[in-house]
Formats: structure tokens, sequence, C-alpha cells
């Protein structure tokens, strides 16, 4: 028994297309045309109890879609899910206790009023016994380090301080499970790793199961041992990031240290020069040559160092996606 469990999940968009003007509202309420979009085909999956997931895919690719029909916010057009032993768009008192869904984008403070007002409203919401209350609260603006702020319009609030505060809001009843849909968007560096680190802990603190978005690889990298990958609605990938690399890329890069100045434009026969300055040249080269490149180089040049290395992990994922796209 999993966690999470999704099996053949879709979710389908009618869209209404009406003629523009008076006539044709009119008209579309005698004849509407619409077309089917599929947000989401066949998707399945689970998660374990404590798993910290990221999941990624390009703009449009279904994540929100997807976190929000998991935490019940949109029922699926077909397939069934369960969450924590509850089916999410019932929308039991008992599963919302349990499930929380940050969206960065979206901000669901007053406001008008300091980010306290909102925390007592949710203290409401949840029923929250007052003595809980206090200890989760002190304890969360211990870990993101925002007390003085609480008394703050939120208005006032700079981007980062907001989104530390959107996260306190939605932790208060200290749910197991966390949707969070692209939490450090727009944040500075710094702000972005303290958030990570936030993640990390309340996932290690609590065995929380955590299902992330984002658009940083660097926050999937740093906090995620699987990803699930979504394109145009379709599961694409799910497993380990390190099998991503293994799967998806073509080419391997080569990272050559020469002794003393080396003829550039002959090196280009090997493969695709990325970078190089007076003695380093890093080459990109087919996946399945890249030892024998590696020799023939060592052989005909003077290089002190070679390193056969895997490419970026933001290369490979855009490569994926833009040759998904242009099929
Ligand atoms: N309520 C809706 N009605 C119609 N189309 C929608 C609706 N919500 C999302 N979509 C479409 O579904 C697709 C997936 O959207 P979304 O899940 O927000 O993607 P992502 O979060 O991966 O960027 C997009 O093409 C989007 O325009
Ligand atoms: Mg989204």
């Amino acid at each position: 028994m999993y966690l999470i469990e999704v099996k053949d999940v879709s979710k389908i968009f009618r869209l209404y297309k009406k003629a523009p003007g008076l006539i044709g509202a009119i008209r579309s309420v005698f004849s509407r045309k619409y077309t089917d979009f599929h947000a989401i085909s066949h998707i399945s999956l689970h998660i374990e109890e404590g798993e910290l997931v990221g999941f990624i895919g390009p703009n449009g690719a279904g994540k929100t879609t997807t976190l929000k029909i998991l935490s019940g916010l949109l029922y699926p057009s077909t397939g069934s899910i369960q969450v924590g032993g509850y089916t999410p768009f019932e929308r039991k008192p008992d599963f919302l206790k349990k499930i929380s869904l940050v969206m960065g984008q979206k901000n669901q403070l007053w406001w008008d009023l300091p980010p306290m007002e909102s925390f007592l409203l949710n203290k409401e919401i949840y029923q929250i016994p007052k003595k809980e209350f206090e200890d989760t609260l002190r304890e969360l603006t211990d870990l993101l380090d925002v007390k003085e702020i609480l008394n703050i319009q939120v208005r006032n609030l700079s981007l980062g301080e907001r989104m530390k505060c959107e996260l306190i809001a939605q932790l208060l009843h200290n749910p197991r499970i966390l949707f969070l849909d692209e939490p450090t968007i727009g944040l500075d560096v710094i702000m972005q790793k303290k958030l990570r680190e936030f993640i990390r802990e309340y996932n290690k603190k609590y065995n929380a199961t955590i299902i992330l978005t984002s658009h940083y690889m660097d926050d999937v990298k740093e906090l995620c041992k699987r990803v699930i990958v979504i394109d145009h609605g379709q599961l694409l990938f799910d497993g380990a990031l390190s099998e991503v690399i293994k799967k998806y890329s073509q080419k391997k890069l080569l990272s050559i240290t020469f002794s003393r100045p080396y003829p550039l434009n002959e090196l280009k026969k090997w493969g695709e020069i990325i970078f190089h300055t007076d003695q380093q040249v890093n080459l990109e080269v087919e996946r399945d040559k890249s030892n024998i490149v590696a020799a023939q180089l060592l052989k005909e040049y003077d290089i002190v160092d070679l390193n056969i290395e895997e490419p970026p992990i933001e290369e490979i994922i855009r490569s994926l996606f833009s040759e998904k796209k242009s099929i």
C-alpha cells in the first residue's frame, strides 16, 4: 500500500468555442462547439511515505494540474487516486488536515493584513489547538527566521519574506503530505537556498512526503533522489535523477588540458567545442565514441589532463524537451 497512488489518471478540459459578439453568444447557446484538451494523459505513479520527489517539465506540461488533482482542487476526468487513504476530490476535513498545497505563484495570504492574521484564521479553519498552534508557529518562524515581520502588512513584505509566510500559513496544521508548486520561483539565490534547506529539514523531521515542482534544476538536484518528468501531459520518466542522464544523454563531455598551444580547428573533427581557453578545451562528443576519441587525442597531442564527464543535467533536460516538441 503506497501513500500516494495514481492510476491511469487523465484530465480533460473542455474548451468551448464561441463566435465573437452577441450573435455568436446567442448561437453558442444552441450549438456549442468545443474541443477537448488533454492536460494530463494516462498518468500512473505511486509514492511512498517520506519520499521527496521532484516533478519537472516545461511550461504547460501539466505539473500544476497534477498537484491540484492530488490535493483535490480538481477532479480527474478518468482514473483513480488515493492520497493517504483518501480520495482527494472528496475534500474530507481529515484529508485536508493531512495535506497542503503551496503555490509559489499564488498568494494565499491577506494582502492588507499582517501575516499573523492569516495564521490565526488558519488556526480556526483547521481547528488547531492553542498550544499546538503556538508551538508550531514558534518552530516555523525559527526555522525560516521571520519572527520580526509577523506584524507587518503583507503588501509591504519582500517576495522572499512573503513566500516564507506563505509556507508557514500552509504548514501550521502540520501536514505530512506537501505539494509544493514552484516554491522558489522569483526568489534570489540565497533565499532559494534557505527554502531548500527548510524543505529538506521538514521532510526529515516529520518523515513528510513531498512533491516539488520547480523551474530550477538546482532545487531538484539538491533535494530529490527521484524525479518524475512530464511533458504535454504525459509521463516521460520516473526514476533516479542519475538515470535521466544515462537514459537521455547522447553525449559526453571531454575536458582537456593541453601542455602547450594546440590547433583548435583540428579538434572540431572530433566533436563540438563548447568552451576553450589557451590551454583548456571542453569538447562534446558522441557518448559511445567518447573512449575512442579520448584515446586518439591522448595519442596525437600533448595533453596534461583529460576527463570524461556527463553533460550538465540542465542541458539534458532542455534537449529532451525540445526533441519531444518537434515530434
Ligand atoms: N482550467 C483550465 N482550463 C483549460 N485549460 C487549462 C486549465 N488549467 C490548465 N490548463 C491547461 O493545461 C495545460 C497544463 O497546465 P499546467 O498544469 O498549469 O502546466 P504546468 O504547471 O506544467 O506549467 C496547459 O496547457 C494549460 O493551459
Ligand atoms: Mg505550473
